[in-house]
């Protein structure tokens, strides 16, 4: 079987889906790995170490996408569907409750396409987890971004020209991203509190020598993940943010509720009350910003707040958030692979929720 890996197109986009290490593991597998050539550069993996490891280098995208199975980051382009082979495997980033068109144009060339958003999180799925890992790099990345625009440093300084009080950081959500965010926060020196409307992250918070913001909600709805919470509760929480958020040097908001847009838990007046000089990192942008005055991809001002949405953090660590999807891949290509050919058992517990398009139909929803 011939396995390849195209250099990614979207704008900014710095990662591959695949690092020599994986190439190792997939040609002992008895598969041939095409790589297009520079498709590592931007993640600092060259051609060499991919050749050095076995992969074939072809010189067009073409090449790589008309292999039997694709890796990908990114969503294909129109373009990039048209070159994959009628019948072959994409494994990819597909954002599919968002991606109609592209789920359409897989499903018109026969292409079985599984979705990297899609694995379930399950013990025996979590090295196959996608979101997981870019959640942490995200995560870490959020606090580099937030220290590098604050007027001032984290850590508390005793020095001969005076002593420098520790920066406030406040997380606000502690899923994957928002815990290695603490980690980070903590390790750079910072005081860190944290809020979350799941109470069972309490322990984690404060395991990682953070502080728990205490409010008696309950927000823990199916798979360990937050839901909606009703009208009264959400106004407590956003009383219970906004009042701690006063006096924060550094914010960083991550909370989200799948298939739901951001939950808004920092408004407009919260932001004008904190500290000139203060940030706000809010990587809930996507999906509507957890703060007022967000705006997706740009950072906004206000009485010398700085409210910053990034977009893509993992591309901006492309070596590790490199290693750690190209991990998850080869975990589920694995999972997919039996005496060197894809087997795809749509009746697989990992397998048929993660497939979106086979043999020209929709499967969006379906549950194994
Ligand atoms: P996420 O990205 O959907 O949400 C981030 C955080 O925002 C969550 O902790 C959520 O509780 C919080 N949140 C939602 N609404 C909020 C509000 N109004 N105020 C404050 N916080 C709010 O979640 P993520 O990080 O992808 O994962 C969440 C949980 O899923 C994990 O902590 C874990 O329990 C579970 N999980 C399980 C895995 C496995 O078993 N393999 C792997 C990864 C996650």
């Amino acid at each position: 079987m011939r396995i390849g890996v195209p250099a990614e197109t979207h704008p900014h986009e710095r990662r591959v889906a695949l690092v020599p290490d994986g190439v190792t593991k997939l040609k002992a597998a008895g598969c041939d790995i095409l790589v297009e050539r520079g498709a590592g550069a931007s993640a600092f993996f060259p051609d060499a170490a991919y050749e050095a490891a076995g992969a074939t280098i072809v010189a067009t995208a073409a090449e790589a996408l008309g292999a039997d199975l694709v890796l990908k980051v990114q969503r294909p382009s129109a373009v990039e569907v048209g070159q994959l082979r009628e019948g072959a495997a994409l494994i990819s980033f597909l954002a599919p409750a968002t991606s109609g068109e592209v789920l359409d144009a897989l499903a018109a060339r026969k292409v079985t396409a599984f979705a990297m958003e899609l694995v379930p999180r399950t013990t025996k799925a979590q090295s196959m987890d996608a979101l997981s890992s870019q959640a942490t790099i995200a995560g870490y990345k959020a606090v580099l971004v937030g220290a590098d625009a604050m007027g001032r440093i984290l850590p508390m300084l005793t020095t001969a020209a005076g002593t420098l009080a520790p920066a406030k950081v406040f997380v606000v959500g502690a899923g994957v991203a928002g815990l290695q965010a603490i980690a980070t926060a903590r390790r750079l020196g910072g005081i860190v509190s944290a809020f979350d409307v799941r109470p069972v992250v309490r322990e984690q918070v404060q395991s990682l020598g953070a502080s728990f913001v205490e409010l008696a909600v309950e927000g823990e709805g199916e798979g360990g993940y937050a839901k909606e919470l009703a009208e009264d509760q959400q106004q407590r929480v956003v009383a219970a943010v906004c009042g701690h958020a006063q006096g924060q040097d550094l914010v960083i908001t991550t909370a989200q509720i799948p298939g739901r847009p951001a939950p808004r838990l920092i408004t407009a007046d919260a932001v004008r009350a904190m500290k000139p000089g203060s940030v706000i990192v809010d990587l809930a942008g996507e999906s509507g910003g957890n703060c007022e005055l967000t705006r997706f991809g740009e950072t906004v001002t206000v009485d010398g707040v700085s409210i910053i949405s990034p977009v893509n953090l993992p591309a901006g660590v492309p070596f590790h958030s490199s290693q750690m999807y190209g991990r998850n891949v080869l975990t589920f290509v694995t999972h997919l692979l039996q005496d060197g050919a894809l087997q795809v058992d749509l009746a697989d517990p990992i397998t048929s929720p993660m497939c979106v398009t086979h043999a020209g139909e929709l499967r969006t929803g379906k549950a194994a």
